[in-house]
């Protein structure tokens, strides 16, 4: 089937590299010209695990996607449209979407005849409507300016019947760092529509990965026992709401977790074993649960911003959702408040950040926590030293202020004080005695609780966990 995505990043790029796998021939449209020549040279433009190796894949298979920045080029004869755009946050939390907008009034300049548009980026509860409005603006405007041209007007007599198109919502959830894994076995997938012939469509579409019918990948193998995949099927505001609520729900798990490893320090608790211990009842399950400096990323902080907004335009206080933002953002301060209280004035002070990004397995930077600390502790007159494995880059384009190490041994050397802030397998297994040799202070904040308290104790170390010592 042939399948335009609108939108290269990293939701737009793993949906065209996945449908393209599966066999269905893509073309991918982006405003950002850059990215679409790096994308012809065979560059990917993001870091994500497998997502090379899925393209590499589907262009032995023959199917490789079109990339090109020409919007008729990507959209003319699609019979599925994906959008995939950014919605970031504007400055008072709510989804900007200007980018949605745009790309719904170019789909509408050259949808063919049948089309489905749908939509993947996160928006809004209503936003469905709203792209079928921009879409119908364009095909009226399309017909108006063919209406036009005597010749145009010649073709619109013979045309038999205007150009008709359904809109559907299919929220994504991936999580960047797993997202070919998350995209070839997901937990469910959800089609949002009012309309069950653009269901049936959908869910032909997606038929092969419901149905798991294709070869696994040998660099992402499908987990043992893994079935047949879910589809649920609804309306498109509830599909837009099952995508917020998600990740407030998840959101707010860690919070929960966070709140609880605070009361864990006050009384002396190790809240990786309380943790262990509530997640192991089904009804609460283990997963997002792990402590630390808090939630970071493209999603959480916005998606969370932009209910409470939507509630609030109801004239709701959602306070659930409000604390979850609250004690999320107040886990980076306690890590700033901890290294002021072990080292007093922190002017003058060393202080190394091991991990930039804002999970492991990602280059993004956005919200990513190792930057309110860096600037905090810089604020206060400490020199801030930091190292990531991939997302160095994009970090320095944030925040110059920090001094990017090229080396771990550079970046331990003569320290006041350590903080591991990014769980990258490599910062998981360090050589501690070593790392302790060559810093001149021994504290070790460990952000992600991913250390043996003890073992770092008996090293020297002043360990300072998340809710556990
Ligand atoms: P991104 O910023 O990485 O990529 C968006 C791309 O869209 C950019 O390359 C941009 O140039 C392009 N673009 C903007 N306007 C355009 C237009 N009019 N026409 C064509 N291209 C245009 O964004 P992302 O992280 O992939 O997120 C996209 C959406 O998916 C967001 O709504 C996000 O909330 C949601 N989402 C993201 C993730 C994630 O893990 N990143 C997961 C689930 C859902
Ligand atoms: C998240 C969701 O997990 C995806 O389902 C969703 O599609 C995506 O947001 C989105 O809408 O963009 P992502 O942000 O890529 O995915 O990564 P996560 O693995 O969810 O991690 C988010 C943040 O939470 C990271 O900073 C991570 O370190 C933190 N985290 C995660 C914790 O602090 N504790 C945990 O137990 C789990």
């Amino acid at each position: 089937m042939k399948v335009a995505v609108i939108g290269t990043g990293y939701v737009g790029l793993v949906t065209a590299a996945t449908f393209s796998f599966l066999g269905h021939e893509i073309s991918c449209l982006d405003v950002n010209a850059e990215r679409i020549e790096r994308l012809n040279k065979g560059e990917i433009p993001i870091y994500e695990p497998g997502l090379a190796e899925l393209f590499e894949l589907s262009a032995k298979n023959g199917t490789k996607p079109v990339f090109t920045t020409k919007a008729q080029q990507a959209i003319e004869g699609a019979e599925f449209i994906f959008i995939a755009v950014g919605t970031p946050p504007k400055d008072n939390g709510e989804a900007d979407l200007s980018y949605l907008e745009s790309a719904a009034k170019t789909i509408g300049t050259y949808l063919s005849d049948g089309a489905i548009v749908i939509n993947k980026s996160t928006v809004p509860v209503g936003s469905g409507n709203w792209v079928r409005m921009l879409v119908e603006k364009g095909v009226a405007e399309r017909a108006a300016a063919q209406n036009q041209s005597l010749a145009g007007f010649a073709q619109s007599l013979t045309k038999a019947h205007p150009v008709t198109f359904t809109v559907a919502s299919n929220p994504e959830f991936l999580r960047e760092g797993s997202a070919i894994f998350d995209t070839l076995y997901p937990d469910r997938i959800v089609i949002g529509t009012d309309d069950s012939k653009t269901r049936d469509r959908l869910e032909d579409l997606y038929k092969s990965l419901k149905e798991q019918k294709f070869k696994e990948p040998s660099f992402c193998k499908r987990p043992e026992g893994f079935g047949e995949v879910p589809m649920i099927s609804t309306d498109i505001t509830s599909a837009e709401m099952i995508k917020y609520s998600a990740n407030a729900f998840l959101a707010m798990k860690i919070s929960f977790a966070n709140q609880i490893a605070n009361i864990c320090d006050l009384v002396g608790a190790d809240v990786t074993e309380v943790m262990h211990g509530i997640g192991s009842d089904s009804r609460i399950g283990n997963k997002f649960l792990s402590a630390g400096i808090g939630w970071g990323g493209s999603c959480f902080g916005k998606d969370v911003q932009a209910i409470i907004k939507i509630a609030q335009e109801y004239d709701y206080e959602p306070e659930l959702l409000k604390a979850t933002t609250d004690v999320n953002y107040k886990q980076r301060e306690l890590v700033v408040k901890r290294l002021q209280s072990e080292l007093k004035i922190l002017k003058g002070k060393r202080i190394g950040l091991l991990g930039l990004a804002f999970k492991p397995n990602t280059d993004d930077m956005r919200d990513a926590p190792s930057i309110d600390i860096a600037r905090a502790l810089i604020k206060m007159g400490a020199e801030v030293r930091a190292i990531d494995p991939i997302a160095t880059e994009n970090a320095k384009r944030i925040a110059p202020e920090i001094h990017y190490s090229s080396s771990l041994e550079e970046l331990v050397s003569g320290l006041d004080a350590l903080v591991l802030v990014t769980e990258w397998d490599a910062y998981k297994e360090l050589d501690m005695k070593s790392v302790l040799s060559k810093m001149n202070g021994n504290i070790f904040i460990d952000g992600r609780n991913q250390y043996d308290p003890s073992a770092l104790k008996a090293l020297g170390f002043n360990y300072i966990g998340m809710g556990r010592h």
